[in-house]
């Protein structure tokens, strides 16, 4: 019977289980894209535009198998890791701590949104796999430099500055919903929360949602209610430039990464402000829709600085066989939100434990079949486009 994360076996699953258990405003905020979602869409496709080519007799077996990767100076157990995504008590009572904890569980990154439902202190204490911080440069500097100063003095390894935010998406499922946060109830989505009752009872007996990084700078989100789209629009530093960006990777002084880098000259400046990687990505396709996919840009971009900086690849991640064409392409990682997002909502820690294990199980059982002991050994070669 399907109900139970015992009967996900894969991300499509683990949404299916997220959609029943979700009033449905949330389920469609992770869920959905910009405009007409094309961008959304053709993230995974992009990834079935080419076959892998196995070699066979390898005698390659599981005790040998190496997934290991080192992402911006982070040794990580396997080249997929939890990319930062917003709100996320929204979708569990666990929220980050529950994500964090699966990710330690198998020894890959977790990272933390400016966004995000628990505190960087929080998370630093609780959490020891390597964590990244994801900056959001809003217009109210004071917030930017505590962000940066609270990640710095709780040993966050790593920064991503996310750069594809300079106006809020068009995310029309979310002006069909009405979602905001925090949540505003119509009567229409009160009919929702009212047939979700098990979210709702969770979300009022566990800790009062907040967002732990923003609450004591500025209101929207706190008390002002406001969609995702008008509080890009509204709150961050639409000013903010490459000039700014190095400024932040000084301040910063350890691995810094560009998250939302789609063209080689983009990447390439990345390089010559002295980035340690940029994340291949367009924000999930809920930014510019119609805009090009991170596994379509990502060829160019190892070619011209591959050699200089961690490129990872994010967005789309299904199957293990993606993260394994993205390798083969030369990306060091993968990183994906909604890959861990849909089974944090259908079964809080343990259903992104579930969620991580099957697709790591997937890369396992994958190599195992393409005849690679590490990934390491992954190539162009391994890789036809048709
Ligand atoms: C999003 C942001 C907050 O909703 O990452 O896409």
């Amino acid at each position: 019977m399907f109900g139970s994360i015992k009967n996900c076996h894969n991300v499509k699953d683990f949404r299916k289980l997220a959609k029943k258990k979700l009033p449905s405003p949330i389920f469609h905020y992770i869920d959905g894209g910009s405009d007409d979602e094309v961008t959304y869409r053709r993230n995974t496709e992009s990834y079935e535009q080419c076959d892998l080519i196995p070699d066979v007799l390898s005698g390659v077996n599981k005790e040998t198998l190496d997934l290991s990767t080192t992402v911006m100076g982070q040794k990580l157990d396997m080249p997929l890791y939890c990319a930062p995504t917003a709100l996320q008590r929204l979708f569990h009572h666990d929220g980050e701590m529950a994500v964090g904890k699966a990710a330690e569980k198998f020894g890959t990154m977790f990272g933390l949104s400016s966004l995000g439902t628990f505190s960087i202190e929080d998370i630093a204490k609780e959490i020891k796999t390597p964590k990244l911080f994801q900056l959001y440069v809003h217009k109210d500097e004071g917030l930017n430099r505590s962000m940066l100063d609270r990640a710095k003095a709780a040993n966050f390894e790593t920064l991503a500055l996310t750069v594809d935010t300079a106006s809020g998406g068009n995310r029309e499922r979310d002006l069909y919903t009405g979602f905001t946060y925090p949540l505003k109830l119509s009567l229409s989505s009160m009919m929702e929360f009212i047939l979700k009752p098990t979210w709702g009872i969770n979300h009022v007996t566990h800790k009062k949602f907040e967002l732990s990084q923003l609450k004591d700078h500025v209101k929207e989100g706190t008390s002002v209610a406001i969609s995702v789209g008008e509080y890009f629009t509204k709150m961050l530093d639409d000013k903010l430039d490459w000039k700014r960006a190095e400024e932040i990777n000084k301040y910063w002084g350890k691995p810094f990464a560009i998250k939302g880098i789609m063209s080689v000259e983009d990447a390439k400046r990345a390089v010559d402000i002295g980035a340690s990687a940029v994340m291949v990505s367009n924000h999930g396709g809920r930014q510019l829709d119609g805009s090009v996919t991170p596994f379509d840009q990502l060829a160019e971009i190892v070619d011209a600085v591959g050699d200089k900086i961690d490129v990872i690849c994010e967005g789309g991640i299904r199957r293990g066989t993606h993260v394994l064409k993205a390798l083969s392409l030369g990306a060091k990682a993968c990183s994906g939100g909604r890959m861990y997002l849909y089974a944090l909502a259908a079964g809080g820690q343990q259903g992104v434990e579930r969620a991580i294990g099957k697709l790591r199980e997937e890369i396992e059982r994958d190599m195992i079949l393409m005849g690679i002991n590490s990934i390491d050994q992954l190539s162009r070669k391994n890789i036809k486009f048709r």
